[in-house]
């Protein structure tokens, strides 16, 4: 079995083990991300494509802005529909200028790559059977089989396990001695489409309406990206071209917007979970990213929330390395708990006050009406709503 030695092992090549080989590279160290899909899937898997001005400023400072900076759509405010009109937050004055970036995360990883691989960086793909052994020790390593089917060995001194939402890693803090996991599921899903069509808004649109969510998005000048909230047991055929369409016009034309059509091309549904795994690590393993955490979609975070764990991450392994000193490695779950749970409840109040619950009474959506209009009257609430929009400080 041929075997590397490498600093830090790292399982899975989405947001988080790329940015966080990218950032430990910045601090002369070495590591090897291991993933199972193969580069052309990783970087054609489409996902949300909102980036929080901390992602932005990472990407930038850390020599990745190049193409974010020219192709990326920086946006200055969303629209919060209901009643039939639309309500401005304007983050420029309500964040001192802060802003997000319409730039989807399979753009974000394509640039990962290209960067990584530039600097010399050991990106596997298409790996199986990763398996991490000894992480309660000093000496962990992880077992695989490569792309060519031959079995190969990482030793390291550090494990991260960035497998993404159906991680195997997080499996590997015991459960209930060690690990709590706490589950929330929603009573609804969102449908997804792509349509090559003008925009439909310059800014963003999250309507709450009788009818159900609607979110108007963008992916470029030709191509739009937009939601439609949708039972979690609803399948993509019963949804011709025609029907998304007119549900949209239905949820979102009024004062001030108008739906423009153009031609599918992509359909999905996303389901809507959020979840938090405490700790994030043990011994020598640390989880970042979705194999530690989910939130709903409204809002766009989950990209975010895995590069902010990787930023703290990468500063605590940084630590060990130069000083031999473990503080900041031992204090990781706690560093970025408070705001994993900042942007849980962020999440989960978007989803909430947007979405029509079924079976709710007229009670429910009045209630809804009633915040909405509360929360986008008062400057006091616009605020609350601009600042976790565009992204909480990466460190509490
Ligand atoms: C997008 C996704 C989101 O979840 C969101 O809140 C805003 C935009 C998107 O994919 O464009």
């Amino acid at each position: 079995m041929a075997t590397t030695r490498t600093q830090v092992g790292i399982i899975g090549g989405g947001p988080a083990g790329l940015m966080l080989s990218h950032l430990l590279h910045l601090q002369g160290i070495d590591s090897v991300v291991l993933e199972s899909r193969t580069r052309v899937e990783v970087e054609g898997t489409i996902r949300a494509g909102v980036l929080e001005q901390n992602t932005v400023d990472l990407m930038v400072d850390t020599g990745l802005g190049d193409r974010l900076k020219r192709e990326g759509l920086e946006h200055h405010g969303i629209e919060l529909r209901f009643g039939g009109r639309g309500h401005r937050i304007a983050f420029d004055e309500l964040t001192d200028g802060r802003a997000v970036t319409v730039y989807p995360q399979h753009e974000v990883l394509k640039d990962l790559i290209e960067r990584r691989l530039a600097d010399g960086g050991d990106i596997r793909f298409g790996v199986s059977e990763a398996r991490v052994h000894g992480h309660e020790s000093d000496t962990p390593s992880i077992t695989f089989v490569d792309s060519d089917g031959n079995e190969q060995k990482l030793d390291c001194a550090l494990v991260a396990g960035c497998d993404g939402s159906r991680t195997e890693t997080r499996k590997l803090i015991p459960e209930s001695t060690v690990r709590t996991d706490h589950f929330r599921q929603y009573p609804f899903a969102w449908f997804g489409i792509l349509a090559e069509a003008p925009p439909s808004s310059d800014e963003l649109i999250y309507a709450n309406h009788e009818r159900g969510f609607a979110l108007i998005s963008t992916r470029t000048p030709d191509v739009q990206r937009h939601y439609l909230q949708v039972d979690p047991n609803d399948s993509v055929d019963n949804w011709s071209d025609d029907r998304i369409w007119d549900e949209l016009h239905q949820r979102v034309d009024g004062e001030g917007a108008e739906i423009k059509d153009g031609k599918i091309f992509q359909k999905s549904i996303l389901q809507f979970r959020s979840f938090v795994c405490e700790p994030m690590q043990h011994g020598n393993l640390f989880l970042a990213g979705d194999a530690a955490h989910t939130v709903p979609p409204t809002g766009a975070k989950g990209m975010n929330l895995a590069i902010a764990d990787v930023f703290v991450l990468s500063k605590a392994m940084d630590h060990f390395f130069v000083n031999s000193d473990r503080k900041l490695l031992e204090a990781y779950t706690a560093t970025v708990l408070p705001r994993i749970w900042r942007t849980q409840h962020f999440s989960w109040w978007m989803s909430s006050m947007l979405h029509r619950l079924p079976d709710e009474s007229g009670f429910g959506h009045r209630r809804q009406l009633a915040e909405l209009d509360m929360v986008t009257r008062s400057v006091a609430g616009r605020t609350l709503i601009a600042e976790n929009y565009v992204g909480t400080p990466l460190i509490f």
